[in-house]
Parts: C-alpha cells; structure tokens; sequence
C-alpha cells in the first residue's frame, strides 16, 4: 500500500470516502506541537500563561498544546461566530461565549486553529487588547497567507496551507470532519456539490 493509501487507510470508515487527501498527518501535527510548546516555554520562562481557545476549531490545539507546555497555564475559551458564507468569513463578528476570567495585567495567548482572512482575529485581537492585558500573542495550527486581507502579528505558526478548504484536527464543514486526528481535504462531492 503507498503512504497516501496508508493514511487514508486509519481515517475513520464513515468519513473516508469523502476525504481527497491527507494533507499534514497526526504525527506532523504532534512534532510540531512539542517544537511549539518548547519555543513558548522559553519565551515565557519565569511567567503565568493564559491560553485563550477560539471555539470550536481550537479544542483539539489547546488540548495537546496545554499538556506540553512546562510554563504554568491556564485555560479559557472564547466563541465567536462571524457572519458570512460557509466557507467565508466577513469580518463582522459577534462574541456567543465570552472570556470567564478577567485578563488583566496577564499574559494571554490566543490558540487559533486557523488564520484565514484574518478579519476574525483581528476583531478579537482589538477587543481583547481593551480589556488591558499584560500581553496578547497568537498561535495558530494554520495560516493561510495568500487569502489574508489584514496584516496580523502571528507569533507562532504551525503549518502554511495553500488555498484550500481543509478539516479535521478540530476543524470543521457543516460540523462535521472535526474529529479526525489528521488535516484533509475533501473531495468536491462532500461539500454537496
Ligand atoms: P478568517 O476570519 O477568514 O481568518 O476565518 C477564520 C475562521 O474561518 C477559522 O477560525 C475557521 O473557523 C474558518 N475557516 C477558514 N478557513 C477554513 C478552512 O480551510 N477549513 C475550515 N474552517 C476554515
């Protein structure tokens, strides 16, 4: 069986057929993470760490991100919902699930699964900033730099994606796909067209 095949081969049946190709596999994502987790904790040697997740694509990034991480850190979520077509964001954004602590004179880092246009975040950046905080940087699993219409300070990248729709690894279509451990894309014919 080839690699490709083979990676296919562990998705979950239900979903496999639908799934073109895998395009960065679990254990891709696992080293990236634990290169990730080290940068951070010498970055902030000597300091408390407040991971904010954006919901729900990050579940799965803040998860095995938090369990690497040696500096101690919390963890909060914020859900936001931005008005726009499935596969599009507008930029207009509304806060459905809002921070549970104050961040304060904290440090706050921003756990993204992916950074499209780039309006999301820059909306979220700007409202978290007036709330005072010691500092705010970004992680995000993915960047995908050619579709980016604001210019945002990503301190920690994982993967570039080309333009490309991708799911899993806590990304999602229509809610589904977001359990699967590796990121794919799909083939036209799951998008229902
Ligand atoms: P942005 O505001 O355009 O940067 O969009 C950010 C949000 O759009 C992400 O947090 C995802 O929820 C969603 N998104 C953008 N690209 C993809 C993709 O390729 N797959 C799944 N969701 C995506």
């Amino acid at each position: 069986m080839s690699e490709s095949a083979e990676m296919l081969e562990r998705l979950p049946a239900a979903y496999r057929s639908q799934v073109e190709e895998v395009l960065i596999s679990r254990e891709r994502i696992a080293e990236k993470l634990d290169e990730l987790a080290g940068a951070i904790d010498r970055d902030y040697a000597g300091e408390e760490l407040l991971l904010v997740g954006v919901l729900k694509g990050a579940i799965f990034v803040v998860a095995d991100l938090h369990r690497r991480l040696g500096v101690p850190s919390s963890v909060d979520f914020m859900a936001v919902s931005s008005y726009g077509s499935a596969t599009t964001s507008s930029g207009v954004v509304r806060i459905l699930k809002d921070l549970d602590a104050e961040i304060e004179d904290r440090h706050v880092l921003v756990v993204e699964d992916i950074v499209d246009s780039g309006l999301t975040l820059d909306y979220l950046l700007k409202n978290l900033r007036s709330r005072r905080p010691a500092s705010v940087e970004v992680l995000s699993l993915l960047t995908k730099p050619s579709r980016r219409e604001v210019d945002l300070p990503i301190r920690y990248v994982g993967f570039e994606v080309p333009d490309v729709f991708v799911v899993g690894y806590g990304l999602d279509f229509a809610e589904h796909y977001r359990g699967l451990s590796d990121i794919v894309t799909l083939k036209p014919e799951a998008y229902g067209g």
